[in-house]
């Protein structure tokens, strides 16, 4: 079982979407995947087709009110994909865990006993808080997903040094994983620049599969659906099942 933080403490850099994609992606190369969505925003939830105020159990009660990790877990709209939903109760998590022991430690000590998944994979919010380190805490690795854009690398020092933070203090084997880049547009001559530089920074960790802005990819949460569900034939699909691919073999 691999566990993969999809990380960049900037906002709107696709890790929503690749959560959501990437694991059904996985789930239609028939891998068992648990995403585990750790954003109070629950984007992850309503985008894999569930009602995030409607569930019994949240990662909050999970976290918070020692719930089973087990009777929160939860079918969604994609095959092989299950889920643990996030809701607004997750942006009390911060305040609440501060008088807790080994609060960087709650998301690991949750999930210590899942098995039956061949990937886990955690969405993370957009900050460096307690929410972030307990998923860095939780994962063997991490996914970094960068926006391609003028401030593409804009904070990503910051984050290779949380990553290594955790690394040397709680999480001895946390590794980088992969860097994706997210919302590449070919016709752009910047696009272009801005892989070269994440390929100079992160060398061979930049994944062959490029996720190009796509329309489907922005629609398809409105109808709670990962865009394999939505439009296998899109070029978002087409990305996102490659890079399942690469994933895959580099787990092998
Ligand atoms: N490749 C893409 N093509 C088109 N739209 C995209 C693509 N990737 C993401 N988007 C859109 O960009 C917005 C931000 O993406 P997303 O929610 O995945 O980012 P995020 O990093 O999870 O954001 P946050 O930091 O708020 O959690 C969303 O509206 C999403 O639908
Ligand atoms: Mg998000």
């Amino acid at each position: 079982m691999k566990i993969i933080s999809v990380f960049n403490q900037k906002g709107g850099v696709g890790k929503t979407t690749t959560v959501v994609n990437l694991s059904a992606a996985l789930g239609r190369k028939k891998k068992k995947v648990l995403v585990i969505d750790l954003d109070p925003q629950g984007n992850t939830t309503s985008g894999l087709g569930v009602e995030k105020d409607n569930v019994e159990n949240t990662i909050y009660d999970v976290l918070v009110n020692d719930v089973n990790v087990v009777d929160s877990i939860v079918d969604t709209s994609s095959n092989n994909v299950k889920l643990i939903p996030s809701n607004n109760d997750l942006s009390g998590f911060e305040i609440e865990a501060v008088s807790r022991e080994q609060r960087e430690s709650l998301l690991s000590s949750a999930i210590v006993d899942l098995e039956g998944y061949d990937f886990v994979l955690i969405d993370c919010p957009p900050s460096l808080g307690l929410l972030s380190i307990n998923a860095l805490v939780a994962s063997n690795s991490v996914i970094i997903p960068i926006q391609s854009e003028y401030y593409a690398l804009e904070g990503v020092s910051q984050l290779v040094q949380t990553i290594d933070l955790v690394k040397r203090s709680l999480n001895k084997d946390l590794e980088v994983e992969g860097v994706v880049i997210s919302m590449f547009d070919g016709r752009n001559n910047l696009s272009l620049e801005v892989v070269e530089e994440v390929k100079k920074y992160f060398k061979d960790k930049v994944y062959k599969s490029i996720i190009p802005r796509n329309i489907r990819l922005a629609e398809a949460p409105s109808y709670g659906m990962s865009v394999v569900d939505y439009d296998e034939k899109s070029k978002g699909a087409i990305a996102y099942l490659n890079l399942a691919k690469e994933l895959i073999k580099q787990n092998r």
